[in-house]
């Protein structure tokens, strides 16, 4: 320990901006100084819904490194704490511990009940005589504490999912929500599409709709409501709008030279996002491409594709090639021409130039060689 007081004293000479600016650190490095351990993080009391996932992680500092358990009791119950093993409550517990210079524990409870609520504890020790049960354990290892309290999920209704008709013309509809019990009044909901806020859908109702006049295949995607409680994690239900792909963009048409790098793409809208394939058109259909050579490479990420071609070869790239998109409901495509020209090609625009003036050159003295001289002695009187 007193080579740690003297190290501690050391690093406040040296960085004191460094401890300024980690308040938390002097309070390990005071808890280490009396334990001969420490808690750099302790888990923190949360309150969850039935279903969900709790995580809790410990974090404790020591030398050696200490060794961490997590022991359980429940609410009100403080003195009958048993502890917890990975694989506990029919596998829904797990506990994942690293051992390094630090010691780092995480506690992770799945599929909640209401059951699992209580006071969870992180203990850590790297007292020799830690596992000696004569010992009380209150002196030989270092605790803390975070409760868990959990409660029912609050019930959703909300409507079916739906398929939007492949013509595109949908009639108008109206996905619904109503918060049918909940254990604490509401404050307020609003809806989501694909992971983002949808804006102005705030509203203080038990029940709430989205309207959507005129659906598109862009109107397709994951939809949620969100309801949010004042003491208690927010709610929501899900709603997707599935629709067969539709290819919103993609390039007409690509003139490269060759020996350069075309690029062709397509993107989409519609959900769920497709699977692209990319084909080319030879004797009449489209055929997959022929890839022996090397240069043809496919980049495709949810609703967007790009067909990369290096090297452009004169003689067998150019023609229509086709991007499709498929998903569960429906498939469409769109189809892109590639042009490739000579190398010689961006001469032919100088070429012509130099004929010109060549032309020019020859016309003009051809012109002056016909001149009478009696027109130079009238230029000349002037
Ligand atoms: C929500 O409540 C309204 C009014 O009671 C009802 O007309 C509607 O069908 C309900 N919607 C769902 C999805 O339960
Ligand atoms: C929706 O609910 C699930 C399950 O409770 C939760 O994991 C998720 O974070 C919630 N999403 C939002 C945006 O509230
Ligand atoms: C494609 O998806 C991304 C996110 O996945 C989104 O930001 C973008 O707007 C979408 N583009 C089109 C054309 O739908
Ligand atoms: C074509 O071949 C190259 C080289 O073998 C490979 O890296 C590339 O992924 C292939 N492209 C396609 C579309 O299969
Ligand atoms: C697009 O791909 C899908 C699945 O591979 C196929 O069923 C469909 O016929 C293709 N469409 C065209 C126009 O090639």
């Amino acid at each position: 320990h007193e080579l740690f007081v003297f190290s501690f004293l050391f690093l406040f000479l040296i960085k004191p901006h460094f401890l300024l600016a980690f308040p938390s650190l002097h309070l390990f490095l005071f808890l280490w100084l009396i334990f001969g351990s420490g808690f750099v993080k302790s888990p923190l009391s949360e309150t969850k819904l039935t279903g969900d996932t709790f995580e809790l992680s410990c974090d404790v500092v020591g030398n050696p490194t200490p060794e961490i358990q997590w022991w359980y009791s429940e609410i009100n119950r403080i003195d009958s704490f048993r502890q917890l093993w990975d694989g506990a409550r029919k596998r829904r517990v797990t506990i994942s511990t690293a051992y390094g210079l630090n010691a780092v524990s995480v506690l992770g409870v799945t599929r909640l009940t209401l059951d699992d609520a209580g006071t969870y504890e992180c203990r850590a020790s790297n007292d020799p005589r830690r596992n000696d049960l004569h010992q009380n354990p209150a002196t030989t290892w270092i605790r803390a504490q975070a409760t868990v309290t959990v409660l029912q999920k609050p019930s959703i209704t909300a409507s079916e999912h739906t398929t939007l008709p492949m013509d595109g013309h949908s009639p108008p509809f109206t996905l619904q929500c109503n918060l049918t019990s909940s254990h604490s009044a509401h404050v307020e909901s609003y809806w989501m599409k694909n992971g983002e806020e949808i804006p102005d859908t705030r509203s203080p109702n038990r029940n709430t709709e989205y309207r959507l006049i005129k659906p598109r295949g862009d109107d397709a995607g994951v939809y949620m409501c969100v309801y949010t409680f004042e003491m208690s994690p927010a709610a929501n239900a899900t709603i997707e709008v599935k629709s067969a792909p539709e290819i919103t963009g993609h390039k007409r048409s690509e003139n490269k030279n060759e020996g350069q790098r075309a690029v062709l793409y397509c993107k989409s809208v519609g959900y769920p996002h497709p699977i692209w394939t990319w084909r080319k058109f030879d004797n009449g259909i489209y055929r997959d491409i022929d890839n022996s050579s090397g240069r043809f490479f496919i980049s495709s990420r949810d609703n967007y594709t790009e067909l990369h071609i290096v090297n452009l070869d004169i003689s067998l790239d150019p023609g229509e090639y086709q991007c499709n998109a498929t998903n569960m409901i429906g498939s469409r495509d769109e189809k892109s021409v590639l042009r490739v020209r000579s190398h010689l090609a961006p001469l032919w625009p100088l070429l012509g130039v130099l004929a010109e003036i060549i032309i020019l050159v020859i016309i003009i003295v051809v012109y002056e060689k016909r001149k009478k001289p009696e027109d130079l002695q009238d230029g000349d009187t002037v």
